[in-house]
């Protein structure tokens, strides 16, 4: 369900965040509201969304929009996509956030689930792109920025595999792109305190406590890098060093900790 925009910002520009209720998603929303932007909220759960929404308004100012969609379905892009289309509401920034992680191996899971996890995390991230490329092109301006992560440049299931996807996807457009006034950029994070892996029934120690990051500082490097017109952005030093390890190390040494139930 789509609320109507109204409120004090009416000529701030416009971001559309996936995966708004919780998390990264909720971060980047709130640094973006921070800075002046109205917020589209996306995600399933819409009694959070309006929470998050009206929370924004009375902090920031801004107009923040709900649009409850499940980004796994063909209806529920196809509502985000129309939204992303319209001319007379443009979006100038477009976060594809929404994600979720697989607990168990790939030739254990329902192959529908996988399926989920396939146009989730690929198939609805370029299908929103492409959408709002289109006013972005024309009004020669617009930022994306596609949450990948470190598990990109890693072997560890169709995670990584989609997220791979993203980076490839994000490297690309960026150079496509930018002479056109759209930067595009693939955030790569590491274990980040969220409710990912709770949501996945993942036991958290399996990453020892120097692995986490804090998801404020991976959205501030991740719009900071964006803004800089970088197609990549790998939050914090460690994780920068351990991605550079990747390209030298063995794959077998690189895969990281296996996942455990929790
Ligand atoms: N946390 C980490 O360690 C980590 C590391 C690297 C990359 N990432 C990536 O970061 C992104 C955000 O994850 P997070 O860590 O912030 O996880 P999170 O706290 O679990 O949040 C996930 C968000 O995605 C939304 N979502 C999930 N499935 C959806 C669907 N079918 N349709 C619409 N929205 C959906 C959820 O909202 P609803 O349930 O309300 O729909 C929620 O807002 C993901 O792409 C993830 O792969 C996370």
């Amino acid at each position: 369900m789509n609320t109507p925009a109204q409120g004090p910002s009416a000529t701030a520009s416009t971001a559309l965040i996936t995966g708004a209720t919780a998390g990264l998603g909720a971060e980047f929303a709130r640094q973006l509201a921070e800075q002046g932007h109205n917020v589209v909220l996306v995600a399933r759960d819409e009694a959070r969304l309006r929470a998050s929404a009206a929370d924004l308004e009375n902090r920031y100012g801004v107009r923040a929009e709900v649009l409850r969609a499940d980004l796994a379905d063909d209806g529920g892009v196809a509502a985000v996509v129309e939204r992303l289309s319209d001319p007379a509401r443009p979006v100038e920034i477009l976060v594809n956030n929404a994600g979720m992680g697989l607990l168990r191996s790939f030739a254990d899971n329902d192959i529908a689930e996988e399926k989920r996890h396939l146009r989730l995390h690929v198939q609805t991230a370029m299908e929103l792109t492409h959408a709002a490329l289109q006013g972005m092109l024309q009004r020669r301006s617009g930022r994306v920025i596609n949450v990948a992560s470190v598990a990109a440049f890693l072997p560890r299931e169709t995670y990584s595999a989609a997220k791979a996807w993203l980076l490839s996807f994000s490297r690309w457009a960026n150079l496509a792109y930018a002479g056109r006034g759209v930067k595009v950029t693939a955030v790569c994070p590491g274990f980040t305190h969220t409710e990912f892996h709770d949501r996945m029934g993942m036991d958290k120690t399996v990453a020892p406590r120097w692995m986490w990051l804090q998801a404020d500082q991976v959205v501030r490097e991740g719009l900071a890098d964006n803004e800089k017109g970088k197609a990549v952005s790998i939050p914090s030093k460690r994780y920068k060093i351990l991605t550079a390890a990747t390209r030298v190390l063995p794959a077998r040494l690189v895969a990281g900790p296996p996942r455990r139930a929790k």
